[in-house]
């Protein structure tokens, strides 16, 4: 986790480097720091606690001049948030400072050899045994160290490094952990991510993992591990800022939400040829090929695991191959049988979470196909695979992911729709019917949000609980497992979802007077089913809040509320039904006073472990 910036040029490097960060904090915020080289062999910097405001406060104060500099924004994984466990980690003489994102496996070991050496460590984390390791191997040559040093570390870094004796050098390095740099006009950036830099830049390097960058005045030189350098192609970027701004909406989270009906569409419309077949460019795999996969794994984490849930349920219903969905820190440690004829989709908004990726890598190792779900291009997640589907949702900022589910559900129906077809398990009026039903979602999705203002009042009533249930049958099951991860993460509700009949063997006990249940039934053949499961919970005092297709008078009969979503193929409902759900969880974050897009212990794209 974490993000970082650098900058080597003409500007004020506190303010670009604060404004990056800035845009990264989606990554991490619970502490944040800057070092900024001062020529005459110091380097000045500042660590602080708590959001990056803190930091930006005390700068205000103290500012810190220079021209070369590098920042971070954490998200702890070794020592809690305090300013001495910050970054940057300075050496003990204060003349080489180190930004890292990542963990570094073998610090333990590294430690204990270092301390035996005489070093002494300010931090807990494992971040500062690479500023002591690059102060071990310095002798002049700033660069020469930092590879002397990597070659001992263990585990994932992007790493950022400036020394007080290279006023106008920054050196940085990317293993596993994302780190792209920015090119400006006689100006260098490096960040974790594309929003840090574009409001300077649009031409970036993606570094591959093992790549080190060396910044000296206006020159940029790459490397690869064994110190050849490195001809890279420039990608521009093409999409704009605005698409990372809050564009006048009060969160990130809301406007992401909106941006719902355009990602739909995108992800939709730009894949569909004048036939209205689905084309997936970046997918190679041959009809041969499909036709023999025995056997496909989804798998991914949080938000993304949810949507492959219903990943599963598409491609099994369309395309009629066994699916089975696993939670990527477990597939990587279950021993899962794959060979050539498995194909494993991982789906990943961020295209860096390591768990993900660590499942991917063990996948190919063993012969099975990759393909990838992703909502950013060139990440980790998408170069790893053979063949990629890029959700075209635009940035997704907020920490609760949104706009990000529903494109990945969208490619799911695309990715079953086309499977089907190719294997010939769907009829043309089905294949057609389908592609006009996923198209009319957009404007489907527009109404339901129109109704925001009942959402939160019913929010109103409930906001105060402790604890709440969603409940579903069949895919409405899967769709509940999403809202309750999202009203738990952002309001800090303790929510469970639960198949609706699975609740009377033990859970029930925990229904008390007012408990709020939302139950979701959006699957025609299951109505009955879901109001013999209603009648028993508020039989026990609960307060059922039903999330159901317009025109269902029965459900309103035995709810205390009704939220009505409109109609659309059973199929596609959890595109649908999970959007009142989003605004619940905005809602009831809103009205509890918490953090909506940075909520407690979170961070958006977790590359760690
Ligand atoms: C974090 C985020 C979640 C996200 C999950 C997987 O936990 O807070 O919103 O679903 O990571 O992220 P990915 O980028 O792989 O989809």
């Amino acid at each position: 986790m974490c993000g970082i910036v650098g900058y080597v040029g003409k500007r004020n490097a506190e303010e670009v480097i604060i404004d990056g960060l800035s845009k990264l904090e989606y990554r991490g915020y619970d502490s944040a720091g800057i070092a900024i080289s001062q020529g005459k062999d110091t380097i000045a910097y500042a660590k602080k606690k708590g959001r990056l405001s803190m930091l930006e406060d005390y700068l205000k104060e103290e500012p810190i001049l220079g021209h070369v500099g590098i920042g971070h924004t954490r998200w702890a994984t070794h020592g809690e948030p305090s300013d001495s466990n910050s970054h940057p980690h300075l050496n003990e003489k204060e003349t080489i400072a180190v930004v890292h994102n990542g963990i570094i496996e073998n610090y333990m070991e590294i430690k204990e050899m270092l301390i035996s050496e005489g070093y002494v460590f300010k931090s807990e984390t494992d971040t500062e045994v690479i500023v002591h390791l690059i102060d071990k191997f310095y002798k002049g040559n700033l660069i020469e160290a930092v590879y002397s040093a990597i070659k001992k570390l263990r585990g994932a870094y992007a790493l950022g490094v400036i020394a007080a004796n290279h006023p106008n050098e920054l050196v940085a390095v990317r293993k596993e952990s994302p780190l792209i740099v920015g090119l400006g006009e006689d100006e260098f950036f490096i960040a974790s991510d594309v929003p840090a830099i574009l409001k300077y830049t649009r031409n970036v390097y993606y570094l591959e993992n093992g790549e080190v960058v060396h910044i000296i005045d206006n020159t940029l030189t790459i490397y690869d591990e064994k110190k050849n350098k490195v001809n890279k192609e420039l990608k521009v970027i093409d999409w704009d800022i605005e698409a990372a701004s809050k564009g006048g909406y009060d969160h990130f989270m809301l406007k992401e939400i909106y941006d719902q009906p355009q990602a739909i569409k995108e992800t939709l419309l730009r894949r569909l040829d004048k036939n209205r077949i689905i084309c997936l460019d970046d997918i190679k795999m041959t009809k041969e090929q499909l036709e023999d996969i025995t056997k496909v794994y989804i798998v991914a984490c949080g938000t993304a695991y949810n949507a492959g849930l219903i990943g599963k349920y598409a491609i099994e219903k369309l395309a009629k191959v066994p699916v089975e969905v696993d939670i990527a820190s477990e597939f990587r440690y279950s021993d899962p049988f794959m060979d050539e004829k498995t194909l494993l989709i991982v789906v990943s908004q961020s295209g860096e979470t390591a768990d993900t990726l660590a499942a991917m890598k063990l996948a190919k190792s063993r012969g099975a196909r990759v393909l990838a779900i992703t909502n950013v291009v060139g990440s980790s997640v998408s170069r790893e695979a053979q063949d990629v589907f890029y959700t075209w949702a635009g940035p997704e900022i907020a920490v609760a992911s949104t706009k990000a589910y529903t494109a990945q559900l969208v490619a799911f129906y695309m990715i079953a729709l086309d499977f089907a077809l190719k294997r010939s398990t769907i009829t043309e009026d089905r294949y057609s019917e389908l592609i006009n039903q996923i198209e009319g979602l957009s404007s489907l999705v527009t109404q339901i949000l129109e109704k925001k203002e009942d959402i939160l009042n019913i929010v109103k009533d409930i906001k105060d609980t402790t604890s709440a249930f969603y409940l579903g049958r069949g895919v409405d099951y899967m769709t509940a497992q999403e809202a309750a991860l999202k009203l738990k993460e952002i309001s800090y509700i303790y929510t469970e979802a639960f198949a609706a009949g699975e609740l009377k063997h033990g859970t029930i006990a925990l229904v008390e007077e007012g408990t709020p249940i939302f139950c979701v039934v959006t699957q025609d053949d299951l109505v009955e089913k879901m109001i013999s499961n209603i009648k028993e919970v508020k039989a026990r005092g609960a307060f059922v809040i039903a999330i159901a297709k317009e025109g269902n008078t029965e459900i309103a009969k035995v709810a205390d509320d009704t939220i009505y979503i409109p109609k659309t193929d059973n199929l596609l409902m959890p595109i649908l039904s999970v959007v009142p759900t989003q605004l619940v969880a905005y809602y009831a974050s809103l009205e509890r006073g918490n953090d909506v897009d940075k909520p407690r212990n979170l961070a958006k794209s977790v590359t760690v472990e």
